[in-house]
């Protein structure tokens, strides 16, 4: 991984959280706001949360969680620039399909897919709505770091049960909750917002604004046996050889060895 990328896979971290403004959460003024942010901003520092990674710390060529998708038709909930599609493509997946929020993101996809001799049905909606997604029609749907975008958990993951066949695997990854709530001051750890508040905010970045809720891991845990999903493996360690790699000054890299800032689910549709 380039070294530099580390830093920007840290989209929001518990620094911003700390300048955070609250908000109450209106679903049409979130999909504006955060829509025109993917739309004019944040695209490409997407380095270490695009396939093989994760997150910053944290490999598919380690965790091994998707094996063989060859042949196997394959969903994306918030592809962004479309390279994790690339990494499932170069892998013999029969069908690429992708839904996102910013038109500009599902453009910079198109773009790079058709320039990797790749193609996709790329739809541009909010995951949290019906957009003409086929149901019982897939072997996998998988999430890079854009769940928790939703402002509809448990509906998002109803809707992804629908999209996938009887033990139809879903993966997704976004931040540890924990990652959130603890910033690094002069060598030690301090808590900063408490672990249980969902509720939603707003931050400033890169000149633009981003709106989301932390939500806790009991809440995805829950969200997922709600939709009839069962939970095969959770991975929140970082991976020691990325960690090795890192620059002794990096933050972030001294953070992951203390605590979780990224985890990862895989769960099967019952
Ligand atoms: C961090 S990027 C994901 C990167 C992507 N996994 C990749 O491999 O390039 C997050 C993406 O989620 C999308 N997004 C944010 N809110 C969304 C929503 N409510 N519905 C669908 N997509 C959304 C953004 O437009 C952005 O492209």
């Amino acid at each position: 991984m380039d070294k530099n990328s580390v830093t920007r896979t840290n989209i929001i971290g518990a620094g911003e959280v700390g300048s955070a403004i609250s908000v109450d959460m209106d679903k049409n003024s979130v999909y504006q706001t955060n829509s025109f942010y993917w739309n004019t901003k944040g695209s490409d520092f997407l380095g270490a949360i695009v396939l093989p990674f994760y997150g910053a710390f944290v490999s598919e060529e380690k965790c091994q969680l998707f094996g063989d998708v060859s042949g196997k038709k394959m969903l994306e909930i918030g592809c962004g620039n479309g390279q994790s599609l690339q990494y499932h493509g170069e892998r013999k997946a029969s069908e690429l399909w992708a839904v996102d929020i910013s038109e500009q993101q599902l453009e910079k996809a198109k773009h790079h897919l058709t320039a990797c001799g790749l193609s996709a049905k790329l739809i541009c909606s909010p995951m949290e709505e019906e957009c003409g997604i086929p149901t019982d029609y897939f072997d996998f749907v998988y999430s890079i770091y854009a769940i928790g975008w939703t402002t509809d958990l448990e509906g998002t993951f109803d809707r992804i049960a629908s999209y996938l066949k009887k033990d139809g695997v879903f993966i997704f990854s976004w931040s540890h909750p924990i990652h959130k709530c603890v910033v690094a001051e002069n060598d030690l750890l301090a808590f900063k917002k408490c672990y249980f508040d969902e509720s939603w905010y707003s931050v400033s970045l890169d000149e633009g604004a981003l709106t989301l809720s932390d939500r806790k891991l009991s809440t995805y845990v829950n969200a997922l046996a709600k939709a009839g999903f069962v939970i095969e493996e959770m991975i929140e360690e970082s991976d020691d050889e990325i960690l090795q790699s890192q620059d002794d000054n990096n933050d972030f890299a001294k953070k992951a060895k203390m605590l979780p800032v990224t985890f990862v689910i895989k769960a099967r549709k019952r």
